[in-house]
């Protein structure tokens, strides 16, 4: 695993857009896995302020997002299909079609979720996924549970990460109860991960995520045994990870 050690959001956010940039410099059609949450837009901000610079086109990027909340429509301004048109998507040259989110709209979650793996899996798999990570270590929608969820499919979130994404919400009561998100076999299988992670908030997590015992119960484990992770993080989210002294 490589990690970087930023001093700060910014110098995160500016060290994970260029590598996601090299990325779809070097391979235009490449399959980005895409996530929400607070912890990648500054680098989605970045990545817009190059593409307006010219530095970089994705024009033939294809893209494939972790996870939706169910019941919500794309307009819905909490939406995670309307959180990547708005801090992404609408400001670069991509095209629509090839950007890629679970529907949350469908009456059918079965038969969406095996749609949704289809998606990937016609499209190659992913080659490079971007990961944020929850409070709990859950990655995409992939809650604490007794064995790692394979494929896409329907989670009941948990009362911290209801609580941890209250905050976009007018009122806890709105936050959705469930979500359909990428299984682990797909974040697994993509040739290179890069997770994302700022706040000393985050610190315990990180060190339990990347030392602690590979195990469902911390989903980010998981990543432990790929091949190609690089973790960019700021001083306070690593600072348990590189200097913790205490016992996992
Ligand atoms: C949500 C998303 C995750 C994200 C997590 C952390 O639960 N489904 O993909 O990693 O939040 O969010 P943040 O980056 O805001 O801490």
């Amino acid at each position: 695993m490589r990690i970087y050690e930023c001093a700060d959001y910014r110098a995160m956010s500016r060290q994970a857009a260029n590598i996601i940039s090299a990325e779809v410099i070097s391979k235009p059609d490449c399959v980005l896995g895409l996530a929400t949450g607070s912890s990648p837009v500054g680098a989605y901000e970045q990545l817009v302020e190059w593409y307006k610079k010219g530095d970089v086109s994705f024009k033939e990027t294809r893209t494939v997002n972790l996870d939706e909340y169910r019941g919500l429509a794309p307009d819905h301004e909490q939406s995670y299909r309307y959180f990547m048109q708005k801090n992404l998507f609408d400001h670069i040259d991509i095209n629509p079609e090839n950007t890629n989110v679970p529907n949350g709209l469908a009456e059918d979650v079965d038969a969406e979720c095996a749609r949704y793996d289809r998606v990937i899996e016609e499209l190659g798999g992913i080659d490079l996924q971007l990961l944020g990570m929850g409070h709990n270590g859950h990655i995409g929608f992939n809650e604490p549970a007794d064995s790692f969820p394979l494929g896409t499919h329907v989670v009941n979130l948990t009362e911290s990460t209801i609580d941890a994404n209250k905050r976009f919400f007018a009122s806890e009561a709105d936050v959705p109860r469930q979500a359909l998100t990428m299984g682990i076999r797909s974040i697994v299988l993509a040739r290179r991960v890069l997770v994302v992670v700022s706040g000393r908030d985050k610190a315990d997590i990180v060190r339990r995520a990347f030392l602690g015992p590979v195990t469902p119960q911390v989903p980010a484990s998981i990543l432990q045994l790929h091949p190609d992770v690089t973790l960019v993080g700021d001083r306070d989210a690593l600072s348990e990870l590189m200097r913790g002294g205490a016992a996992l």
